[in-house]
């Protein structure tokens, strides 16, 4: 079986039928991480199969901690999964800046964010897709975020203090799509 078959088995299960909105979302998520099989310094099945897991933490029976890429992160590691791609769950989309707020950074401290190619595309294609798994721009990506949770919230003040890090991934995976002559998706 290959890895990103593997991948959305195990989120398929966790996913889909207990929170069907947020898998809808993941499979934007890897349809977007597709894009990345043009780019020759990408393993875009590694990046694919992130995207099918990045979330898995959200699956009701793995929220243990309410903080979702460690939830998911512990999850993986704990039925095996490659230590590469426990980490990427454990670090995407700034993770590390999310747990700043709720006093949760340290938990992160047992996994590496790798800052690669990789990692940089995992970021990129979940936050250029919407909610129902709709491809959007980066700036509007984040202004869904905010304004459904309201600008007071920890999640959208951690947005305004991982900006750079979270437009530097998008940029640099850009600019590599751009490199390899990928059109945008619409
Ligand atoms: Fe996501």
């Amino acid at each position: 079986m290959s890895l990103v078959s593997w991948a959305h088995g195990v989120a398929a299960r966790k996913l889909a039928d207990s929170l069907p909105r947020r898998w809808a979302h993941v499979e934007g998520v890897a349809r977007q991480a597709r894009r990345l099989q043009f780019v020759p310094e990408v393993d875009a099945e590694l990046v694919e199969a992130a995207a099918l897991l990045h979330d898995i933490g959200y699956a009701p029976d793995l929220a243990v901690l309410g903080f979702h890429p460690v939830d998911g992160a512990r999850y993986l590691a704990s039925i095996g999964t490659s230590p590469r791609l426990v980490n990427l769950v454990a670090h995407h989309s700034a993770a590390c800046h999310d747990a700043e707020p709720l006093d949760l950074a340290y938990l992160l401290d047992d996994y590496e964010d790798e800052r690669t190619p990789e990692r940089d595309a995992l970021w990129w294609a979940d936050m250029t897709t919407g909610p129902d798994g709709e491809t959007l721009t980066f700036i509007e990506r984040m202004t869904e975020v905010r304004s459904r949770y309201g600008a007071e919230h920890a999640v959208s003040k951690a947005i305004d203090l991982s900006w750079s890090v979270r437009l530097g991934a998008v940029e640099r995976t850009e600019a590599r799509l751009a490199a390899a002559q990928v059109k945008n998706a619409d």
